[in-house]
């Protein structure tokens, strides 16, 4: 069995956790510096499995060697959003939480494939790169199939049809500057644009980029977990099945869609080699104007990190 860990025992952490084991990808260890709370949740998650009919064995434990050897890792310590935050106000405060996990998976997860959920998500990627030196095929970041799978969900509502059919893009940064992709989002192969008009579709586009807000003002004390969770466990089975799957995520470009040392939500495949390629589209002016804003707010924020602790690679 893969050796899978999850960082942060929080309510995403535990959810990936629960997914993972229900998807029997792996052993997985669920580590928090609150050391009950890792092995409390983890200690209830293989009581479920009975039940749940998994037997994925699940650890919890306090101290970050536990991921020692780990295949992949989900990182997912950090604080989430409260209600008026933007996913940039947790800068400072993260990029202390996630500077420690990286060291710490660098030393001990060496070989492992890194998903980041801890926002604000690009620049939380990119210091991750930066920390570990992994190269960017074993570093990628959690946002756009989140994204797409919110854009998914409020068009299968619409339209009044199974989600399953409905396929979508989503862009750019994981902020309000995301770039939903109508133009590439499909009905069972059939442009959204034959079903929804163009002025509901703006309002869904909206809906969408404000899909995480909605959530933390409805919670009031943190930020969505199911969606954000399963999002990354969906990606984590690509990489361990090889299963070559086509998805959004944020992905270190090198030259990709214009730009240059950045993490950024692009269409990636991940599989064995964890992101293999990136998949470059052709964007009208309007989408490239919209994933450039998109792209300066990331850049903005990767500014704000104090990476003179970091190497460069
Ligand atoms: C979200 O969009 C927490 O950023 C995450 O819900």
């Amino acid at each position: 069995m893969p050796r899978l860990s999850v960082v942060g025992a929080g309510n995403v952490g535990a959810s990936a956790a629960l997914y993972l084991a229900e998807a029997e990808l792996g052993d997985v260890t669920l580590v928090d510096i609150l050391e009950g709370v890792a092995k409390g949740k983890a200690l209830d998650l293989l009581q479920a499995g009975p039940v749940r009919g998994y037997d994925s064995s699940i650890e919890g434990s306090g101290d970050l060697r536990a991921i020692q050897g780990s295949d992949l890792v989900v990182v997912t310590a950090g604080f989430p959003r409260k209600p008026g935050m933007s996913r940039l106000d947790l800068l400072k405060a993260n990029a202390d939480v996630v500077r420690g996990v990286a060291q710490a998976i660098r030393d001990y997860a060496p070989k492992a494939f890194v998903i980041m959920i801890t926002n604000p998500l690009d620049v939380m990627s990119y210091l991750t790169y930066r920390v570990t030196g992994f190269p960017r095929e074993r570093v990628v970041g959690m946002a756009g199939v989140l994204d797409s799978t919110r854009f998914r969900t409020f068009l299968a509502k619409e339209i009044g049809v199974s989600v399953e059919d409905i396929q979508a893009m989503v862009l750019g940064g994981h902020g309000d500057t995301m770039v939903p992709l109508v133009r590439y989002s499909t009905v069972g192969g059939i442009p959204v644009e034959t079903f929804v008009a163009k002025e509901r579709l703006g309002e869904i586009v909206q809906r969408t980029r404000d899909g995480g807000a909605e959530i933390v003002k409805l919670l009031q004390t943190g930020s969505a977990f199911y969606a954000p969770a399963a999002s990354a466990v969906q990606m984590a089975e690509s990489i361990l099945k090889d299963k070559k799957r086509l998805l959004p995520a944020a992905a270190y470009l090198d030259g990709e869609y214009g730009f240059r040392d950045l993490y950024l939500g692009v269409p990636v495949i991940l599989g064995s080699r964890g992101l293999e390629r990136i998949v470059e589209l052709s964007l009208t002016p309007e989408e490239k104007a919209a994933l450039s804003k998109s792209a300066e707010e990331v850049r903005k924020g990767i500014a704000d990190l104090a990476l003179e602790a970091a190497p460069a690679h």
